[in-house]
């Protein structure tokens, strides 16, 4: 057996030791957003500093525990806050627990974040489909031995973000009279916020919205054959298209379109 299938093997095995079941979805509640997991029904908790090869998470407003148990009648697994790169975590660290969830034989994950519009049409406090991403974080989280059993060496990006899935959302969205917006995430690695050339170099690459998470995660689950729904929570205009950004606004736009984006992950989970 190699190093990460054993790394796995114990997580797991701990992790099922405290009553988790079946998986249906990964669910990756970003900054601001992990309130959702409070809705899951017949809870497990199981804090992110007991599990084997989990690190403890750092940033403001993430709880740093998996939350276990029924969200609209699907078995779910959420990550209440997650790991940056950018805190000096390895992008093997970021995005081990996309790892866990597929040991855990979860078929999908919805990855949500809270990112910077750079599209000109996009305002704080829409919610964005994300239709594909841009790895600019000058890294990669499959850098290394591969280990063919796990996923292959050349992995396919065509469709990292699952068509149907979008579709799905875009009903649900419809359903529940909310405005879905839809775009490319362009994945920084942080911690700065970016600089207005940057910007400005992001929208002529293509980018809606920036951000320093998701892509690694994403990355993994493509590795891992997951199916993947990412929802965007745009919190700010990005750099030099607003005055100045900041973390508590990060935060206060989250809290302020919370209850639309819990009710279009659950509405997402029933159609899913
Ligand atoms: N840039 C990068 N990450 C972010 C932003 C931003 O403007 N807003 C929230 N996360």
């Amino acid at each position: 057996m190699t190093q990460l299938s054993e790394m796995l093997q114990e997580t797991t095995q701990f992790i099922l030791e405290k009553g988790v079941k079946e998986i249906d979805f990964g669910l990756i509640l970003g900054s601001g957003l992990g309130e959702l997991a409070e809705e899951i029904e017949e809870a497990i908790v199981i804090p992110y500093d007991q599990i084997p090869f989990f690190p403890t998470s750092t940033v403001v407003g993430h709880a740093g525990q998996l939350v276990y148990g029924t969200l609209s009648g699907k078995k779910v697994l959420a990550m209440q806050g997650r790991f940056h790169f950018y805190e000096g975590h390895s992008m093997q660290t970021v995005t081990y627990p996309v790892r866990v969830m597929a040991a855990l034989k979860a078929h999908s994950v919805i990855v949500t974040n809270a990112s910077g519009g750079v599209n000109e049409s996009f305002v704080p406090g829409d919610l964005m489909l994300i239709t594909d991403h841009i790895n600019f974080t000058g890294q990669n989280p499959l850098i290394g031995p591969n280990e063919d059993e796990i996923g292959p060496r050349f992995p396919d990006m065509s469709e990292a973000y699952t068509l149907t899935y979008r579709e799905v959302a875009k009903e649900a969205a419809s359903q529940l009279d909310l405005t879905l917006k839809e775009g490319v995430y362009m994945g920084y690695s942080g911690p700065t916020y970016e600089t207005p050339a940057e910007i400005r170099m992001s929208r002529t690459m293509g980018a809606d919205a920036v951000g320093m998470s998701t892509v690694p995660e994403v990355i993994v689950a493509a590795h891992s054959g997951l199916k993947v729904l990412g929802i965007s929570c745009i919190t700010n205009l990005a750099a030099g298209m607003q005055a100045n950004l900041n973390h508590e606004e990060v935060v206060e736009t989250t809290q302020r379109v919370k209850q639309s984006f819990k009710a279009l992950i659950k509405e997402v989970l029933v159609l899913l």
